[in-house]
C-alpha cells in the first residue's frame, strides 16, 4: 500500500519509522515531514492543512492511506474533504470526521459527550460574552485550585490553573473579553481540579470496535520536577506501574467502552486514534481531555513499544475487522527524552546546527527520533522548540532513561536543553 503521512513532528518521524517496518508499506511519503522521517520515505513540500494539493498527490502516486499526524487538519475537515470526493472516496483516512474532532476542537462539546454517556471527569460549567457576569459569579463561588480552558485549540496554552479568585477573574476577562486565544476563547470552559497522576491511554477505531494500542506518561513541565511553563511535552516513559489489570479494565469499563458506543450513538463518524488524557485520582481514571490524534512524545514510545504491524491495522480498522486483530507489546520498558532549544516554550533561535547527529539507529536499543529539524548547507540544524526526542529501551523504565540521556549528552547544539529527570517516580 502506498501511503501519505501529514505532519513534520517527532511523532510523525516515529509513525514513519513504524510503518516503514510493514510488509504492507510499498511507498511513504511524509507531507511536509523533517530530516527523520526522511530517512523512512519521500518527504513531500504540501502542507498539512492544503487538502486540494494533497488530493492531487493521492491520485498522481496512487495513495492507499492517509494518516493525520496532527489535530489541525482534523479540526479543518480534512476526513470529510476525501470522502465527500468520488476520486478519493476509497482511501483510507486515519483520522475521524470533522464532527468527531469536535472531541478535541471543542472543550465544551467533549465536556457535554461526556456528561451524555456518563464518562467519569470533572465537573463543569461554561460560558461565553453573554453570559460573562453569570460566569464571574460562578468563579468567585467555586472551590480552588479552578480551571479555566479556553473552548477551541490553542495550541496546548488554552489551560489556566488558578490558585486564587482574582487570577482566575483575571485570566476568565483575558479570554472572553480581550479574546487572548481569538475565537478558541471566544467560549470559556470552567471546572474542578482535579489532584492524581495524569497516564494517556491510545486507542484505535473504526466508530464500533476498537483496539487498545499503547498507555505513556507526559512530563508536560519545562523544568525539573515538574516546574515552570507547560510544554508540547518533555519526555514520556511507558508501561507505567499503576496502569495496571485493574486500573485498565476501569478505564475501558468507565471511559473506552462508553466513549465508543457514544460515537455510534451520536453518529460520529471516527476511524483513527483516541487519545485518552486520564487522570488516577485514588485508583479512580477520569477524562482530563480527549485528542483526536496520537501524542507527541508519546508516540515516541508507544510506537516502538508495539509489536503489532500498524499499517494491518488501520487496513483491519477500514475493513471491519480491527476486533479480529491480534496486538501484542515489547515486554521492556521504554523512554523518551526530549531536547529542546533553549529559551522555549517561550522565544527561541533556530538553525542552530546539531552535532554528535551520526546516525538515526545508534543501538538496538535507541532510536533518535526528529522534531523540529531540517537539512541546511552546513548540516542537519533546528528548526523548532522541540528539536529530538531520544527513545530507548531497557529493562525498566530508569535503565530506559539512562540509556536516552547518555545518547542526548553526545549530541548537541547550542542553547540546548532537556530535563534529567523525566521517569523520577518510577526508580525500578
Ligand atoms: P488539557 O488541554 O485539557 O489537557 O489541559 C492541559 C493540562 O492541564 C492537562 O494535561 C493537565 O495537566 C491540566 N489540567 C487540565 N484540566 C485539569 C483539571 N480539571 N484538573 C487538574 N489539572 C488539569
Ligand atoms: N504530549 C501531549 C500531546 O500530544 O497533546
Amino acid at each position: 500500500m502506498n501511503i501519505l503521512l501529514l505532519g513534520s513532528g517527532g511523532r510523525e518521524h516515529a509513525l514513519a519509522w513504524k510503518m516503514s517496518k510493514s510488509q504492507h508499506c510499498d511507498q511513504l511519503f511524509i507531507a511536509p515531514g523533517n530530516t527523520g522521517t526522511a530517512l523512512h520515505g519521500t518527504n513531500i513540500n504540501i502542507a498539512v492543512n492544503d487538502f486540494e494539493a494533497q488530493k492531487k498527490f493521492c491520485i498522481e502516486k496512487q495513495i492507499n492511506i492517509v494518516v493525520v499526524g496532527p489535530e489541525e487538519p482534523l479540526v479543518n475537515g480534512v476526513y470529510d474533504f476525501f470522502k465527500k470526493d468520488n476520486s478519493l472516496k476509497n482511501i483510507i483516512v486515519v483520522g475521524p470526521s470533522k464532527e468527531a474532532a469536535q472531541l478535541e476542537g471543542s472543550k465544551a462539546f467533549s465536556k457535554k459527550f461526556m456528561q451524555w454517556h456518563n464518562i467519569p471527569t470533572a465537573a463543569y460549567a461554561e460560558f461565553t460574552k453573554d453570559t460573562f457576569e453569570e460566569g464571574k459569579k460562578y468563579i468567585t463561588q467555586h472551590s480552588l485550585p479552578i480551571v479555566l480552558k479556553a473552548d477551541g485549540l490553542a495550541a496546548g496554552k488554552g489551560v489556566v490553573i488558578c490558585n486564587n479568585h482574582n487570577e482566575a477573574l483575571q485570566a476568565f476577562e483575558e479570554m472572553i473579553i480581550n479574546k487572548q486565544f481569538g475565537d478558541a476563547s471566544s467560549k470559556v470552559v470552567i471546572e474542578e481540579f482535579l489532584s492524581g497522576i495524569e497516564v494517556s491511554v491510545f486507542v484505535l477505531t473504526d466508530g464500533k470496535e476498537y483496539q487498545i494500542i499503547g498507555h505513556a506518561k507526559d512530563y508536560k513541565r519545562i523544568g525539573e520536577g515538574d516546574t515552570g511553563l507547560n510544554t508540547g511535552g518533555m519526555g514520556c516513559v511507558t508501561p507505567i506501574p499503576f496502569v495496571d489489570d485493574l486500573f485498565m479494565q476501569k478505564v475501558e469499563e468507565k471511559i473506552i467502552k462508553p466513549t465508543i458506543n457514544g460515537l455510534a450513538k451520536e453518529n460520529l463518524e471516527y476511524y483513527g486514534f483516541i487519545f485518552f488524557g486520564l487522570i488516577n485520582v485514588n485508583s479512580e481514571p477520569l477524562v482530563i481531555e480527549y485528542n483526536c490524534r496520537m501524542g507527541d512524545p508519546e508516540t515516541e514510545v508507544v510506537m516502538p513499544r508495539l509489536n503489532t504491524d500498524i499499517v494491518a491495522l488501520f487496513a483491519a480498522m477500514d475493513n471491519g475487522t480491527l476486533a479480529d486483530a491480534n496486538i501484542s507489546f515489547n515486554d521492556a520498558s521504554f523512554a523518551t527524552v526530549v531536547a529542546v532549544s533553549g529559551g522555549y516554550p517561550g522565544e527561541y533561535i533556530k538553525n542552530k546546527l546539531i552535532s554528535g547527529l551520526q546516525t538515526e539507529q545508534l543501538n538496538k536499543n535507541a532510536i533518535v527520533f526528529h522534531a523540529g529539524t531540517k537539512q541546511a548547507e552546513q548540516g542537519i540544524v533546528t528548526n523548532g522548540g522541540r528539536v529530538l526526542a531520544v527513545t530507548a529501551s531497557g529493562k525498566n523504565i530508569k535503565e530506559a532513561v539512562i540509556i536516552s540521556k547518555e545518547i542526548l549528552n553526545n549530541i548537541s547544539f547550542e542553547g540546548m536543553y532537556f530535563r534529567k529527570d523525566i521517569g523520577y517516580e518510577f526508580e525500578s
